[in-house]
């Protein structure tokens, strides 16, 4: 489970970025005030335009930046006091991750399952269930700067899964995929799901969302602005339809100055 309770990210901006923002001030809050949960067997999306604070929210409940304010807590464990508990039970996904190309499919997965003190006999059954899955044997000994794009980001997927953990955290898992390829990374989620673990996906794709989430959180300028199954979302907008949805909660909430 995934509680996130009055989580505020502010940034320090140095010089360049307050240039490139157009700002005087040098902070930033990037995420302010938010607060969900998100049980086990269950995909939940968080959806938003760019710079709404999705990686931000997502990075810190992967320990990778600390809350500023507020706690989040995965498993119960916080993310800023026992971030190894927590890196324990969490598989992360980001866009940024960058991985050496010289190095082969097969290497990557061996070097983090050896990270996470996994023994050989586990990570070569990992890699076999993985690799046949997302169909990365044939590459599995190439270099992975010769892969596709889409056979990166498969690749990608199948090392943050490596360690099996009970909570997965995908910042934009879908991006850049052809839809074949798209498919194959939703299906995975929801057949984690069906095992009974916790998903979490950021996208600001909403037909993604539609189709996946059981329960989504809207974040604009940085905050929660709706919350709920996504028939909750649609009856408390009046809408039928997600996009529609969130175009309205959009509108309201830059009119209303966040
Ligand atoms: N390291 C950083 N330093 C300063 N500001 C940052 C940093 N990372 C993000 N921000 C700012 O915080 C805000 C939220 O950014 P974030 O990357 O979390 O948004 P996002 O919802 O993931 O957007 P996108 O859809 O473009 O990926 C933006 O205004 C962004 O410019
Ligand atoms: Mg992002």
């Amino acid at each position: 489970m995934i509680q996130v309770n009055n989580f505020t990210k502010i940034y320090k901006l140095n010089k360049k970025q307050m240039a490139e923002q157009r700002t005087k001030s040098n902070i930033s809050k990037a995420v302010d005030n938010i607060s969900f949960n998100a049980e086990k067997g269950q995909i939940f999306g968080l959806l938003g335009p760019n710079g709404a604070g999705k990686t931000t929210t997502l990075r810190s409940i992967a320990t990778l930046i600390k809350p500023t304010e507020g706690t989040i807590l995965v498993d119960g464990y916080d993310v800023a006091k026992d971030s190894m508990e927590v890196r324990r039970r969490i598989g992360f996904l980001t866009n940024e991750l960058k991985m050496d190309s010289h190095f082969t499919p097969k290497y990557l997965m061996s070097f983090f399952g050896s990270l996470y003190g996994l023994s050989k006999e586990k990570i070569d059954n990992r890699i076999d269930e993985l690799f046949s899955l997302f169909g990365i044997y044939p590459f599995a000994n190439k270099k992975v700067g010769d892969l596709s794009t889409g056979m990166k980001q498969k690749l990608s997927i199948a090392v943050s899964l490596i360690h099996d953990p009970q909570v997965i955290v995908f910042d934009e898992p879908t991006n850049g995929l052809d839809i074949i390829t798209a498919k194959a990374v939703t299906d995975y989620l929801k057949t984690l799901k069906e095992q009974g673990k916790l998903v979490v996906v950021s996208t600001h794709i909403m037909t993604v969302a539609s189709k996946l989430c059981d329960k989504i959180g809207i974040i604009i300028n940085g905050k929660i602005v709706a919350e709920g199954t996504i028939d909750t979302v649609l009856k408390n907008t009046n809408t039928f339809d997600l996009e529609d949805a969130f175009f309205q909660l959009y509108k309201n909430n830059i009119k209303e100055g966040i």
